[in-house]
């Protein structure tokens, strides 16, 4: 054991950060564990901006905010839920605001809002293209301010459990070397997505999945695992984002023809559509051949120098760098990819989950304001309102009991299992079976889904986790061995990919990011306006169901 806090907040991510912060204020000792350094975590990554209802742009409300994001949840979002962060959102900014985030701001000094998609008004509040970057650098500086310990490069592996209580978790420490404990009253998982189980992923090499499989491992419901979304303007081939700031700035989306084909797809929101819409009507256009090597062009040359320069600057490096193509005079190949996962551990309304002292927040959590299909810019949003929320209700909880306690056994399995791992002398290498499930993921489990290619998915991971019983680390060294941290990402990646799978196969009907236009083309309300639900029970899954909770907002068709 080397340190007992209150709070224990695992991630330090924009969700991360803004939970520890709000547990300090709350008067608990907090800390944190990353595998990264704060400011490298993956959030960092994000471009476009963040949603609230400022109505700085045109007229806007905490309600339409709500209406728009139930609706493009496919009527799967929690509507509580979303109605709480609506209505909290505009605060949050505010905050970070005052703490110095340098949003861009309109002639008359109040902060612009964007148009993103299927938003019924410009409300993406941003910094130029690089809000990720500002957010991250504004909540560490917070961090650092309150001088809240961070138990930085600490690769967080088992949350320890102990009275029916989560109390601590045991992690590799990635600079030293081995399994080191860090207690906690409470814990917060804010540990990020997954989308490194496909090989086309806007995702850092950091988003495994570690938070969620943890959680999983640990016996708790994982909520709505089969929908992960693809970004529509992913950079080709990298994968690298190019954000939906450039057609919320104007850009439009064009086929070999030079075809605006989304006037085909949504003839209202074209380019401003909800992603799931977008990133299908992309896909058809390459599977119909209509496409350029697998892509289509994104065209942002009437925007004008000034424009590109001023508003998506990092765009257009982005582009020069990786794909070699300047936007201000040619057009870019993009094309969908995986981006983020709306499902993840199942939380209620403040982080907490169905195990005592263990609450999440951010991408790994799903308490769910997106349901079926997030819109841009509500995840960072997601990532601060709810981090608050969490980290204030892990430090009331913290504060209101009793001291931590991990017993030794339990460090001690964990030991024997990572020795086991350790002292295998063959076998096969991470590498292979990881290249296998991102290829494989993307083939069976992409835009679109069928039957036959979700169960094709099933023995595939069946095969790979097999194989992965034998993995073989060959480094067995203690300092910065990442053979053994990706052996232990793998492992979290295939179980989650399971998750998802069989819940892809149980939800017979097409909603949202999980599309089957082959065997279940429409909507099923009647049969699955609910949430799946998935346990760990053995070595595989188990699944149930729990129902959305609406509020007012009835489902009706979704059109664009
Ligand atoms: O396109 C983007 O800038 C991404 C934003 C988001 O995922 O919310």
């Amino acid at each position: 054991m080397i340190g007992e806090h209150d709070v224990l907040v695992v991630g330090a991510g924009c969700a991360g950060m803004r939970a520890a912060i709000a547990a300090f204020d709350a008067g608990a000792d907090v800390a944190m564990i990353s595998k990264l350094h704060p400011t490298r975590s993956h959030s960092g990554a994000a471009e476009g901006g963040i949603n609230a209802a400022l109505g700085n742009a045109a007229e806007d409300s905490p309600e339409l905010h709500a209406y728009d994001t139930v609706k493009g949840s496919d009527y799967l979002g929690d509507q509580d839920a979303i109605e709480l962060f609506t209505a909290e959102a505009p605060g949050d900014i505010i905050q970070l605001e005052h703490w110095g985030a340098f949003f861009t701001r309109r002639e008359d000094g109040r902060l612009a809002q964007r148009p993103f998609g299927a938003a019924g008004s410009p409300r993406t509040v941003f910094a130029a293209d690089i809000t990720g970057h500002v957010l991250i650098q504004v909540l560490y500086e917070q961090v650092c301010k309150r001088d809240i310990k961070v138990y930085e490069e600490f690769f967080a592996w088992q949350i320890a459990v102990n009275d029916d209580r989560a109390q601590g978790v045991i992690c590799w420490d990635l600079l030293n070397g081995g399994l080191k404990t860090v207690r906690g009253k409470t814990v917060v998982m804010a540990t990020g997505g997954a989308g490194r189980q496909y090989r086309a992923t806007t995702n850092a090499y950091a988003c495994t999945g570690d938070g969620t499989a943890m959680a999983l491992h640990a016996g708790l419901p994982l909520k709505d695992m089969e929908f992960m979304q693809f970004h529509p303007t992913t950079l080709f081939p990298s994968g690298i984002l190019l954000t939906e700031g450039c057609r919320g700035e104007g850009a439009f989306l064009v086929n070999k023809d030079g075809e605006r084909f989304m006037q085909r797809y949504a003839p209202n929101a074209l380019e401003l559509a909800s992603r799931d819409v977008v990133s299908r009507s992309e896909q058809t256009e390459i599977d119909e051949g209509r496409g350029i090597n697998g892509s289509v062009m994104l065209d942002m040359r009437h925007l004008g120098p000034d424009r590109i320069i001023e508003r998506l600057p990092g765009s257009r490096e982005l582009s020069m760098t990786f794909a070699g193509v300047d936007p201000i005079f040619e057009p870019v190949p993009v094309r969908p990819g995986a981006h983020y996962h709306m499902g993840g551990i199942e939380t209620g309304n403040d982080g907490e989950t169905e195990l005592t002292g263990l609450y999440a927040a951010g991408e790994c959590a799903c308490v769910s304001v997106h349901g079926a299909n997030r819109l841009g810019g509500n995840s960072l949003m997601e990532t601060i309102t709810f981090g608050r929320r969490s980290g204030t209700a892990a430090a009331e909880w913290a504060l209101s009991h009793t001291t931590s306690d991990v017993p030794e056994s339990l460090e001690r399995d964990a030991e024997r299992s990572l020795r086991e791992l350790l002292d295998r002398e063959s076998g096969e290498r991470p590498w292979k079976i990881r290249d296998e499930l991102g290829q494989s993921m993307l083939e069976n489990f992409g835009v679109f889904r069928q039957e036959e290619k979700m169960l094709r998915q099933l023995e595939i991971l069946a095969d790979l986790r097999e194989r992965y019983r034998s993995v073989y680390v060959e480094d067995k060294g203690q300092v910065f061995n990442s053979d053994l941290t990706q052996a232990i990402e793998l492992g979290n990646m295939l179980d989650t990919a399971l998750c998802m799978i069989e819940a892809g196969i149980w939800r017979k009907e097409s909603r949202g990011a999980h599309a089957r236009p082959h065997d279940y083309p429409t909507r099923d309300d009647a049969n699955f306006m609910k949430h799946s639900i998935t346990r760990w029970r053995g070595d595989g899954v188990e699944l149930s169901t729990s129902p959305v909770r609406v509020t007012k907002y009835e489902p009706e068709e979704r059109k664009y």
